[in-house]
């Protein structure tokens, strides 16, 4: 069965999304640690109430980011994670920790990528950029984790209408009941082995394989 780290610093509705879809059997899978860099985050709640180890890693504590990243990969080999899914992560990957996890690391981002990602792009503020430019479509994305930031091969993309009325707040809501389909999806296909990378060069392109 394969194992799931998932990284959170949030609220962990996608953490939530996942747990569902494993006691419903959609997914054979098991989430064997949830790890958060925010100590308050209810994703660790969320976790503790379905008795997965539940741990607060401190930044501040770790010293910088690389002793941080070097934790985080300890903790997730110590609990045999074959999988591990940012799950409205925070924080920044080392290149050490892209290279452990390589084609192994999946992301969830609430917009279509290549539009309204990278730095400085998180929460709230892609919403609000999606409706500053006036874009009519917007959506979800999953896809797996290299050494940029929102720069990997991507694995299922979903849209949905962007309305006349939308605020950033009321487009991060239905988004978010994107995310909370493509997530479990995503993760899914990872464990039945139905992702295939096809490298060209220097980039890479991921293919869904049909049964
Ligand atoms: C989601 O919008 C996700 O796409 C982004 O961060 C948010 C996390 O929400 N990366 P939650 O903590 O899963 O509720």
């Amino acid at each position: 069965m394969v194992k799931i780290g998932v990284l959170i610093s949030g609220s962990g509705s996608n953490l939530q999304s996942i747990i569902d879809s494993i006691n419903k059997k959609y997914i054979f899978a098991q989430i064997t640690v949830v790890l958060s860099d925010r100590k308050n985050a209810f994703g660790l709640e969320r976790a503790r109430m379905e008795n997965i180890p539940a741990i607060f890693l401190s930044k501040k504590e770790a010293g910088n980011n690389d002793d941080f990243n070097s934790k985080l990969v300890e903790i997730l080999k110590n609990y045999q994670v074959d999988l591990v899914v940012l799950a409205g992560f925070l924080s920044i990957l080392n290149p050490n920790f892209v290279k452990t996890f390589k084609n192994k690391i999946l992301n969830i981002h609430p917009s279509l990528i290549p539009s309204f990602c990278g730095d400085g792009f998180y929460g709230l503020k892609v919403h609000e950029a999606a409706i500053k430019q006036g874009v009519k479509i917007t959506g979800a994305t999953v896809h797996f984790v290299d050494e940029g930031t929102d720069t990997g091969p991507i694995l299922l993309q979903k849209s949905l209408e962007v309305l006349p009325n939308d605020t950033a707040e009321t487009l991060q809501k239905r988004v978010l009941t994107l995310e909370h389909e493509l997530l479990p999806l995503a993760v899914k296909l990872f464990c039945e082995n139905k992702i295939q990378f096809i490298e060209n060069g220097k980039t890479t392109k991921v293919l869904v394989l049909n049964n």
